[in-house]
């Protein structure tokens, strides 16, 4: 964690889960294969429902066609600042699988994955690169341009890269640049029973 984050945790816990956050400012490069294979592996030892192992990625590097055709399908606020990621992680779930000829759905697989996306994400980080997910993408689009298996779904795309403060960024982005707080446990944790105030 650098000076600059001002995250105060109300509880010990490791930095790392402190030091994670989201930039926008990338340096442009494309990633080496190694370094995105290392994320990936972290993400391989999460835990998951009967150890189905139910996500999938598709990873695009910089300067490919395939990255491209990524990044077309996002959002326009996060074309502008995801084209200088060093790759684009397509982070999809299986939404079902097949046991013993019959296609049973996968109940747990989103959350699976996120289990997943959180391990890449803090190894990123452990790495000195950052982990940007998005969910801000048109599913026809970037599901088209991986070659979208029928019975999986696409969780979000991942920007992947070096984060570089000095990264251009419109002044409304570069405003936005920096970690940002949480919810006070009182406001989601019970103890024994739901007292939760209706939303
Ligand atoms: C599923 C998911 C979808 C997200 N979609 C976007 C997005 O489309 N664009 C974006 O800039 N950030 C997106 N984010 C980033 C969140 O805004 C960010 O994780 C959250 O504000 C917490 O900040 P931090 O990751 O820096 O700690 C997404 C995050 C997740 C987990």
């Amino acid at each position: 964690m650098g000076p600059m984050n001002p995250r105060t945790p109300t509880h010990a816990i490791e930095p790392q889960f402190l030091s994670r956050w989201s930039p926008r400012g990338f340096d442009g490069q494309p990633l080496p294969e190694s370094e995105v294979l290392r994320c990936l592996e972290a993400a391989r030892w999460a835990p998951s429902s009967g150890n189905s192992q139910p996500w999938r990625y598709v990873v695009t590097l910089n300067g490919t066609p395939a990255f491209q055709a990524v990044w077309a399908g996002l959002a326009e606020g996060n074309r502008v600042w995801a084209h200088r990621a060093g790759a684009l992680l397509v982070a999809c779930s299986l939404t079902s699988s097949l046991k013993r000829g019959e296609r049973k759905p996968l109940g747990a697989s989103a959350f699976d994955a996120g289990a997943a996306w959180m391990s890449l994400a803090l190894q990123a980080q452990a790495q000195g690169l950052a982990a940007h997910a998005m969910g801000g993408f048109d599913a026809a689009t970037v599901g088209a341009a991986i070659g979208l298996g029928e019975h999986a779904r696409i969780d979000c795309v991942i920007a992947l890269g070096r984060p570089d403060p000095q990264a251009p960024l419109s002044a409304e982005l570069r405003e936005r640049e920096t970690p940002n707080d949480r919810l006070p446990l009182a406001d989601w944790v019970r103890l024994d029973r739901w007292t939760f105030p209706e939303a």
